[in-house]
């Protein structure tokens, strides 16, 4: 085996067909490219992201390797997401895996999406790693998770939701409101200029670690068929305070048990990973916890905050070191636990 690997990652599991080039633990390359199809109908339609994939795999490996500089002869290995996912999703990109290594006779690499998400805080960018053991808060359009992570390879989900996603509760609070799917990013931005706490939200009654999302969606719903019955342009007149209050309610859930596991943990250095990582609210709390507790925080730049292969890859890379290869007959889950 050469020295510094070279990968190359795809990632395929929802609506962005993902392709990274990483050179040991150096990013050369990491294209997305989004599917905007799914605008229109509120969400991601599972058909219509597999077929945008098969559209999508080869230019965007193309661009990949291009804007890496190298030749596909200079790859080491090939790595692919397992799942969890869309089936349909998954399997575009397992296929190209698949045959890609085979017909460079190279090792093949499965990773599992969740892990993939976590391990980006070891992407080699001069910005200082998370030391083993530490908790993430890994948090996404399909997943609430806070994970105790050993090693590389050794994760336990300790928290996770029994319900909805906080990606889906930013979401589906944002489809309520009539802004476009992913509706996250949209909320963060009107919250910008709103208060927090102009609207109250019922707060969910979860045990231990876990979450709950559900309640405050049918809270939000509930609130809002209210204000629209007095005043047809509730929603217009208030989109700020509406979208800042949302935000509030969500990141507090989420800190609120990140901070309960810290306690029950006596583990200090945290992280955040996933899609919902983007958000401004959150990423702050953090910085302010870090700053009145003396915690290590590590926060993902916005790039491999959501899906991409680069975070791929560097978990590729730890499998790599450990020789744990996939056969052939790998086979994709849509859902998978550590
Ligand atoms: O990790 P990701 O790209 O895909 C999944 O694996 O699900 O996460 C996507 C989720 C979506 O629910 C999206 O609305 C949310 O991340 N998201 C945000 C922000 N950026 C993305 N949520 C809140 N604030 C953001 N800035
Ligand atoms: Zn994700």
């Amino acid at each position: 085996m050469s020295k510094t690997p070279i990968i190359l990652g795809i990632e395929s599991s929802c609506d962005d067909t993902c392709a990274a080039i990483l050179q040991g633990k150096k990013i050369l390359s990491n294209i997305v490219a989004n599917q905007d199809i799914h605008k229109i109908y509120g969400g991601v339609v599972p058909e219509l992201a597999s077929r945008a994939h098969q559209q999508n795999i080869i230019p965007v490996v193309d661009a990949a390797i291009k804007k890496a500089n190298i030749k596909k002869e200079d790859i080491t290995a090939i790595a692919f997401t397992k799942g969890p996912g869309l089936l349909g999703s998954l399997l575009v990109g397992s296929s190209f895996a698949k045959s890609f290594a085979i017909g460079m006779n190279i090792p093949l690499i499965a990773v599992n999406h969740m892990q993939g998400h976590i391990l980006s805080h070891f992407i080699d960018e001069g910005d200082p790693m998370p030391k083993f053991p530490f908790l993430c808060l890994t948090v996404s359009g399909g997943h609430t998770q806070i994970v105790k992570i050993e090693t590389s390879s050794k994760m336990e989900v300790i928290g996770t939701t029994i319900d909805d996603a906080a990606g889906e509760a930013f979401d589906k609070s944002a489809n309520i409101l009539g802004l476009p799917y992913p509706g996250g990013p949209l909320i963060d931005k009107y919250a910008k200029n709103g208060s927090p706490h102009a609207f109250e939200f019922g707060k969910p009654k979860v045990k231990e670690l876990n979450f709950s999302f559900s309640g405050l969606k049918t809270s939000i719903m509930r609130l809002i068929q209210k204000g629209v019955v007095e005043n047809h342009n509730f929603i217009a007149e208030n989109l700020e305070d509406l979208c800042a209050s949302i935000q509030q309610s969500i990141v507090s859930i989420l800190l609120k048990k990140l901070k309960k596991a810290i306690q029950q943990t006596n583990i200090t250095q945290i992280a955040i990973a996933g899609g919902v990582s983007a958000n401004s609210h959150l990423r702050n709390e953090l910085e302010q916890l870090a700053t009145t507790k003396g915690y290590q925080i590590y926060i993902p730049k916005f790039e491999y905050c959501t899906d991409n292969a680069a975070m791929i890859t560097i978990a590729a890379y730890f499998k790599y070191l450990d020789k744990d290869f996939a056969e052939q007959s790998e086979t994709s889950f849509a859902r998978l636990l550590f």
